[in-house]
């Protein structure tokens, strides 16, 4: 039985529910919005990161900064509502492969391994190839459909001409510019700071956080799209993509860092993807050598943290979706109703799971809800439903005022 991790992993989480939430939240363990008075001082290295994160002078096109494809307007994630994916490179048009995923929250992830039921977990980018958030920094500098540095020394002679390279000298030394490895350690050190520290990516004040802390009231519509999005008989959202606060952060995370074949339609305004021989394969690589074996997680990427996600531009790991109704109505008919989202083959029959080659679809979760249905059978969740969950949803968007 190859892929099944998938059940295995949450057997255990299904259980955990609605009224859960509720007990966290009269036991105070759930929101903690910060004021500006309780925010605290950055230490210095994460000021530096901020002041690296925004300069656009660190790539090969001079306008093109860490922040240019994760907007902190739309919740860190990407800006690019006419591309499926992120352009970059020396003339800001060379597509890349991915979508740029919310940098929010993660500063509760791990690096990546595999949970004793043999569960992959944990890990950076959709396939969680960079083991900390300070691996992951070295990527975009050097990458050419990114900010297209050619190598390490030219990121750090713009470092050393930027406006706060003294400031950059007086936490890492007065020398440091004359070593540019070490040099570029430390600015993606810096980098990993700024995201674990400053409380914008992770502010946890969404108006879901102030009613689980009791301040804040749902309407009708709201609670029934959270006890939706619990149900493990309605979406089951949270078997993937918990409402229940973890041991190690004050407040649900709507992700558990775990990985899942979903079956994501192709998207054919992907360049790449006019070559028909071409597949982005997730977990099993290329870009995952080390899991090439693993054919059983081909087609898998990192479950995605929902909070903010009505702030997205474009859905999935390859931007195939550009609304939050879109990706609701596919969870639900995915396999009720294959023509609505798959390519189809000669004789004009959808090809479900057309983004995989064929010898991989059985990878697929096809176990659990919401997409454990047939066709001819009807969706797990019916329009009026699906906006209930959607509203819910809506209250995952940080930065709430009564
Ligand atoms: C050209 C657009 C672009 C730029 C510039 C960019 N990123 Fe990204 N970022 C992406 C894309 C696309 C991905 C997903 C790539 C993948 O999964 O292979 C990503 C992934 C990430 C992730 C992993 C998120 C996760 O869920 O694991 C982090 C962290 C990140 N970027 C931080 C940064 C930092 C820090 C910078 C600046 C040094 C930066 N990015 C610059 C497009 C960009
Ligand atoms: C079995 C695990 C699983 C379940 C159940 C699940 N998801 Fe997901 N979800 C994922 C994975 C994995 C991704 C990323 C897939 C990809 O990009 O290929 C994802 C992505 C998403 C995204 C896109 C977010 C983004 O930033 O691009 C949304 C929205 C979403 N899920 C909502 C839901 C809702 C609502 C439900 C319940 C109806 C649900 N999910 C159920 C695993 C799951």
């Amino acid at each position: 039985m190859p892929h099944h991790f998938v059940p295995g992993r949450h057997a255990a989480r299904v259980v955990i529910g609605f009224l859960t939430a509720l007990l966290v939240a009269a036991c105070g363990g759930g929101g903690s919005a910060q004021t500006a008075s309780q925010t605290p001082q950055m230490s210095a290295q994460a000021q530096l990161g901020e002041l690296i994160f925004k300069d656009a002078t660190l790539s090969a096109s001079g306008r093109m900064s860490c922040a240019s494809c994760h907007d902190p307007a739309l919740g860190h994630a990407s800006p690019f509502a006419q591309s499926p994916v992120a352009l970059g490179g020396p003339g800001l048009d060379q597509q890349g492969l991915r979508n740029p995923p919310t940098l929010r929250y993660l500063r509760f992830n791990t690096s990546f391994h595999f949970e004793p039921d043999g569960t992959p977990m944990g890990g950076f980018f959709w396939d969680g190839r960079a083991a900390s958030l300070q691996e992951q920094a070295r990527g975009p500098f050097l990458n050419a459909r990114e900010m297209a540095n050619p190598d390490v020394a030219s990121v750090v002679a713009k470092l050393a001409a930027a406006p706060y390279a003294a400031q950059f000298r007086q936490v890492f030394g007065d020398q440091i510019f004359t070593q540019p490895d070490a040099a570029f350690d430390r600015a993606t050190f810096a980098l990993q700071r700024y995201q674990q520290e400053d409380p914008d990516f992770a502010p946890f004040s969404s108006k879901f956080d102030a009613f689980t802390a009791g301040k804040a009231q749902f309407t009708g519509q709201e609670l029934n799209g959270l006890a939706l999005f619990n149900r493990p008989d309605k979406g089951n959202c949270a078997a993937c993509h918990p409402s229940t606060k973890p041991a190690n952060a004050p407040g649900a995370l709507f992700t558990d860092f775990s990985y899942d074949s979903l079956g994501v339609p192709r998207n054919q305004a992907i360049l790449a993807n006019a070559d028909p021989n071409f597949f982005d394969l997730g977990l099993c690589g290329p870009v995952r050598a080390d899991l090439a074996s693993r054919t059983d997680l081909c087609g898998a990427f990192k479950v995605p943290t929902l909070r903010n996600v009505a702030l997205r531009q474009r859905f999935f790991h390859n931007g195939v979706f550009t609304s939050l109704d879109q990706v609701l109505r596919f969870y639900v008919r995915r396999d009720t109703n294959p023509e609505l989202w798959y390519s189809t083959d000669t004789l004009g029959n959808p090809i479900p799971y057309d983004d995989l080659p064929a010898g991989l679809r059985g990878n697929v979760n096809r176990t659990e809800g919401p997409y454990n249905r047939s066709p001819g059978q009807g969706p797990a969740l019916s329009d009026s439903e699906l906006n209930d969950l959607a509203a819910f949803l809506r209250t995952l968007t940080d930065g709430w005022a009564p």
